[in-house]
């Protein structure tokens, strides 16, 4: 299906950032992508118009009872001049199975990628040129129906906004220390831990705000029933190679499927590098990190791209890994994603689709 969409242009462009201070989700381009729903006619009305606040119904429903879910992918500038989505739809599922767990209506997959495309190609030089830089996408869905009673709203509101990005966290791309967090939990299976969801993320301020205190930039959580198994991280999923073999949580319903995850278990796949995805405890990781055979750790997440994990923070000590450097694998599977994602290593894969 395609999908006709108004388009509106801003009368005033913004300024362009300074590519090198650019930062995580502090710039938002000069449009957005709108469209909304109603059980009457379904999703319709949808455009591009100048970015601005938008009003709504102080009882519009999702400031009430959360009724919220949202995506993040990026946008790459390559060296020829073109522009590149990462698995769009992979984000166009995942957003689906949000919205069936939200009670929200779907976007069929391909709706969604022409709303970005088109999104995207309307802000094309937005979309940063510097290395390790990229416009990152927001695409999300919120109810408005103005009601009180709990129960799903009949009208929603689909918007995807940009925002030019530089490295998730302040250090850059030097290695993270994460605090592992064994009072607060995430969440529990039966839960929405694994839908992207905005009540996802506020459940865990509390303990990044702890985290922060005790020098870490993130929370590493673990299960929500017994407190002994890893999970994921603040804003990533999590990796260990441990006497040369990578480990990762498996998925178990209240752990986010990440895009970037399955693309590393892809890739070490491809390279012939051992990868399992299984129950981890934490104390088997700290017993490892003791012993030395804890060879390196990242995180892994849109945002957060690969990111070394310098140092586990558990039971009041900080626990060091690799000498808080950058692993080489940790590395490696940097240089591959960025580098296909950019247009820079062959993507033989088929991951990357021209906007
Ligand atoms: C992402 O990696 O896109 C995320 O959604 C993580 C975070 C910034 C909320």
């Amino acid at each position: 299906m395609t999908m006709s969409i108004r388009i509106e242009k801003s009368g005033a462009l913004k300024p362009k950032p300074d590519e090198d201070k650019l930062g995580f989700g502090s710039y938002f381009t000069d449009h957005m992508f709108l469209m909304n729903y109603d059980t009457d006619k379904g999703w319709h009305d949808a455009r591009i118009v100048p970015y601005a606040p938008l009003q709504f119904d102080p009882a519009a429903m999702v400031f009430h009872y959360g009724q919220a879910i949202f995506e993040g992918l990026k946008a790459f500038r390559t060296n020829d001049g073109r522009i590149l989505l990462f698995r769009p739809d992979k984000n166009a599922q995942r957003f689906n199975r949000s919205c069936e767990r939200l009670c929200m209506p779907e976007i069929d997959e391909e709706t969604f990628v022409e709303a970005i495309r088109a999104i995207v190609r309307v802000e094309a030089d937005w979309v940063p040129a510097k290395a390790g830089a990229s416009l990152y996408i927001r695409p999300f869905i919120i109810a408005t129906e103005p009601a009180l009673g709990v129960r799903p709203s009949k009208s929603y509101l689909f918007a995807v906004i940009l925002s030019p990005v530089g490295n998730y966290y302040g250090e850059g791309l030097k290695p993270v220390n994460i605090r592992v967090e064994s009072d607060f939990v995430r969440a529990v299976r039966g839960g929405i831990g694994n839908a992207k969801t905005a009540a996802n993320y506020v459940g865990g301020l509390k303990a990044q705000e702890i985290a922060a205190a005790d020098n870490c930039a993130q929370v590493l959580w673990l299960d929500g029933v017994e407190r002994k198994y890893i999970e994921e991280v603040g804003s990533m999923n999590v990796f260990f190679k441990i006497n040369g073999k990578v480990i990762t949580p498996a998925l178990n319903g209240s752990i986010l499927d990440g895009v970037t995850r399955q693309s590393v278990i892809r890739l070490l796949e491809e390279w012939g590098i051992p990868v399992v995805e299984a129950k981890i405890a934490i104390d088997d990781v700290l017993a490892a990190v003791k012993d030395g055979t804890l060879e390196e750790a990242f995180g892994t997440g849109t945002a957060a791209v690969i990111s070394a994990v310098g140092g586990l923070h558990a039971n009041g000590s900080m626990h060091v890994i690799n000498r808080g450097e950058i692993g080489e694998l940790t590395s490696r599977l940097y240089d591959a994603i960025t580098g296909i994602q950019a247009g820079k290593l062959e993507d033989s894969l088929g991951w990357t689709v021209d906007c």
